[in-house]
């Protein structure tokens, strides 16, 4: 299996990625860490231990991380993810808990300690990775690959032209994709392919499991949300698009491309430009993703929650 950190804001969506990375024997998840995004880091990190309390994943650390981003104040997607920043299902007091190390640190303690290099999958603002590579340079040797979701070929989700985990900490998305690794970006043009039809929830609901029904009450908050703000008729399931890139690389189809992270429009702060026509004589730094084969999608996030609601 493919070693894998995963760094998130759980988050609807980002709680479902933890559960595949957790459930599916493709990738091997070495550590959780959280950061501020969706909401405060402290109800994310609260979020993360909920979702492995409910799915019975207690052999993985989990370590919060920064608080805001590198520049800017937080803005946090409330309006998306509620108060708690995971509304829906009512969760218990959650029996794991998060390690006393700051999430670079795990981060870095982890990369370091693994006998191979490691891919890094973060699901929110890119405040965590980008301390960790500014901090720790020699990190950069034992992360094998960097598989976000985050961006867009196309508009964005949270201005017209920024999607959220690039809005909340552009700054952040710049460091990490001139770093100089190997970055794929899957973005809002693929994740809006994920989406949780009446079918996906059905099978969902076919698992008979406690943990498959609490994934069906997420998803029935976040289907709430996505028609009351934007008139989708079914939610997308943007983060666990990375992990499934991570756990077979033919689910999500990419192309080489330049990406550049807007700093200072005056509108759009926070774009990724994605040079897919090779207009701007700028080296390619990314892989983009392009295109979701949806079948094979849905089959590996269902096994999983299959597979952990079964322990
Ligand atoms: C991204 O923003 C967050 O609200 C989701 O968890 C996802 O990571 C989608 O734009
Ligand atoms: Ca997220």
């Amino acid at each position: 299996p493919v070693p894998i950190i995963l760094d998130c804001d759980p988050g609807h969506d980002d709680a479902i990625a933890i559960l595949l990375a957790a459930g599916d024997p493709a990738v091997d998840l070495l550590a959780i860490t959280t950061v501020a995004g969706n909401q405060v880091v402290e109800k994310t990190t609260l979020n993360a231990r909920r979702i492995c309390t409910a799915a019975g994943i207690t052999d993985v650390p989990i370590a919060a991380g920064c608080a805001r981003p590198l520049v800017q104040p937080l803005y946090v997607a409330d309006d998306v993810h509620g108060e708690s920043g995971m509304d829906g299902p009512s969760f218990g007091e959650p029996t794991v808990d998060a390690v006393a190390e700051h999430a670079v640190d795990l981060m870095y303690r982890t990369l370091t300690g693994h006998p191979e290099p490691v891919t890094l999958v973060p699901t929110a603002p890119l405040t965590n990775v980008a301390l960790l590579l500014t901090r720790h340079p020699d990190a950069a040797a034992h992360i094998r690959e960097i598989v976000l979701m985050g961006g867009s070929t196309e508009r964005g989700n949270r201005t017209p032209a920024a999607e959220f985990n690039m809005f909340v900490d552009p700054e952040a998305a710049d460091i990490v994709f001139r770093s100089g690794l190997p970055v794929t970006m899957c973005g809002l043009n693929v994740s809006h392919q994920a989406l949780v039809t009446p079918e996906v929830l059905a099978r969902l609901d076919g698992l008979g499991t406690d943990l498959a029904r609490i994934c069906a009450e997420l998803m029935t908050f976040f289907a709430a949300t996505y028609r009351r703000l934007w008139g989708f008729a079914a939610p997308p399931l943007h983060d666990p698009v990375a992990v499934a890139r991570v756990i077979d690389p033919e689910i999500v189809r990419c192309v080489d491309a330049s990406v550049a992270v807007e700093l200072r429009g005056e509108y759009t702060r926070g774009a990724t430009v994605v040079d897919l026509h090779q207009y701007l004589d700028r080296p390619v730094n990314a892989k983009v993703a392009v295109g979701l084969d949806q079948e094979r999608f849905w089959d590996r996030v269902i096994d999983a929650v299959d597979r952990l609601g079964a322990r």
